[in-house]
């Protein structure tokens, strides 16, 4: 099949990648003319495991190709997913003017040969509908909502091996044609779920909001366990267990942060309130979140009477493991309020600290481009991102670099017991 893509963000690429793995003929468009050098060249611009070799592997097959020539990424496919970026406006509602351009530009291109037109991009509902009367006089063009699953730094193997496909049509051609591309990706077919449109949107944005409750809940029982001796590690274990719950995301720790979460639950509130819905439980999730960052920066104020002048390290500033994405990444707020208390920061992270630094017009922020380096003079340290990397440091080497040893661990990422009889002063969250 000849597929194009139109937007090379990490939907875009990911999805460019795996559908050229299943040996379809694949161009990528974007109109930034700077990356699509990159991309054509072999380099990924995001830091995403297995993707580089991917595309690699498939602009050498000729599987893959990257273009600004969207002209020709139209005419020369049949089937052209969007997937360019939907941010957040300053009221908190969708930016939907890269689908529309895409749209307008397909629209103008494809002339009247038959083309499915797939929306990846996350949109609010009622968006297909829309789409779908600019499209009233193109019955060539048919629309699909199929929104995109994977997340950053597992997404190559999210985007092959997806738990689910979600279709939102109103055609049975569209549909069959959907199914068929994407039945190699998963185990058995009722893993692709067909539905109305507008069902399909909102399933995006449900799903999102899920999975951000789930942790703020567990944030917010972080505040009880620190009141009555509880343990949120063992909490989190015990109702994990539970197959009505499951084991994932309930993660306590700095709450969540990346490209997706808060930008999706801001939307959701926003098309709240266009249908005049005072969405409580969300937006009482988005509250938990940001105030699990301000209490944790609590304790670092309540440890040290005054933080002028003293050297704090983060280890962490993407906003997850895997990724080199600072977007609303937790380490963003502390380095910010540590800087205004006077405070000087060194940071470590294996891909995304230069990018933070660079946030920062201050002095006081330091890149080290050694873990134990990160520590020499520190006060304390604050654990911002649970990378691998950190999980098994030699302690003795810490101790020895550090002007005092005391960690604020923000992932829960250390054995409270373990890290005190070591020597060190331990803060984590919701532990005993
Ligand atoms: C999220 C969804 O998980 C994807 O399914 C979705 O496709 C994507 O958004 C999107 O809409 O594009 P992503 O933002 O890449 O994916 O990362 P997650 O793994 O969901 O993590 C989000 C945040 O939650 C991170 O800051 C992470 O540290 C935090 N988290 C996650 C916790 O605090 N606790 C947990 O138990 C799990």
């Amino acid at each position: 099949m000849k597929i194009s893509i139109f937007g090379t963000g990490y939907v875009g690429l990911v999805t460019g990648a795996c559908f050229a793995e299943m040996g379809h003929d694949v161009i990528c468009a974007d109109i930034d003319v700077e990356k699509i050098k990159l991309l054509s060249d072999g380099h990924c611009p995001i830091y995403e495991p297995g993707l580089q070799q991917l595309m690699q592997k498939h602009l050498l097959s000729q599987k893959l190709q990257f273009t600004t020539d969207t002209q020709k990424a139209v005419i020369n496919s049949d089937l052209l997913f969007i997937a360019v970026g939907t941010p957040s406006k300053d009221d908190g509602s969708v930016d939907l003017s890269s689908v529309f351009n895409v749209i307008d530009a397909i629209i103008s291109n494809a002339k009247n040969t038959e083309k499915t037109v797939i929306i990846k991009s996350t949109v609010p509902v009622g968006t297909y509908q829309q789409i779908k009367i600019r499209l009233v006089d193109k019955p060539h063009l048919k629309l699909c909502s199929n929104p995109e699953f994977l997340r950053e730094g597992s997404a190559v193997t999210d985007g092959l091996t997806p738990a689910r496909i979600i279709l939102g049509v109103e055609d049975f051609s569209t549909e069959k044609r959907l199914i068929e591309i994407y039945r190699p990706f998963v185990k058995h077919i009722s893993d692709i779920i067909v539905m109305d449109p507008a069902s399909s949107e909102m399933t995006k944005y449900a799903a999102n909001a899920m999975l951000a409750a789930r942790i703020s809940l567990m944030n917010e029982f972080t505040r009880l366990c620190e009141k009555t001796n509880a343990n949120i590690k063992m909490v989190e274990l015990g109702i994990g267990s539970d197959p009505r719950i499951g084991p994932q995301f309930l993660k306590a720790g700095l709450g969540y942060g990346g490209s997706c979460l808060p930008k999706d639950l801001r939307a959701l509130l926003e098309i709240g309130r266009q249908h005049n819905l005072n969405l409580k439980l969300i937006s009482a999730v988005e509250d938990t979140n940001h105030q699990q960052k301000i209490l944790f920066l609590e304790k670092i104020k309540k440890h040290f009477s005054a933080l002028a002048g003293l050297r704090i390290t983060i280890w962490g500033t993407s906003f997850k493991p895997d990724t080199d994405d600072i977007r609303e990444a937790p380490a963003l707020f502390l380095i910010q309020e540590l800087l205004k208390l006077g405070a000087h920061i060194s940071i470590f992270d294996p891909q995304s600290a230069e990018k933070a630094k660079n946030l920062f017009a201050s002095k006081n922020v330091e890149v080290a481009h050694d873990l134990y380096d990160s520590l020499t003079n520190a006060s304390a340290l604050v654990v911002a991102t649970e990378w691998d990397f950190f999980l098994e440091p030699d302690f003795d080497k810490m101790k020895r670099e550090m002007k005092t040893p005391v960690i604020f661990d923000g992932r829960n990422i250390y054995s409270s017991h373990n890290i005190t009889e070591l020597g060190f002063i331990y803060y984590g969250v919701g532990l005993t």
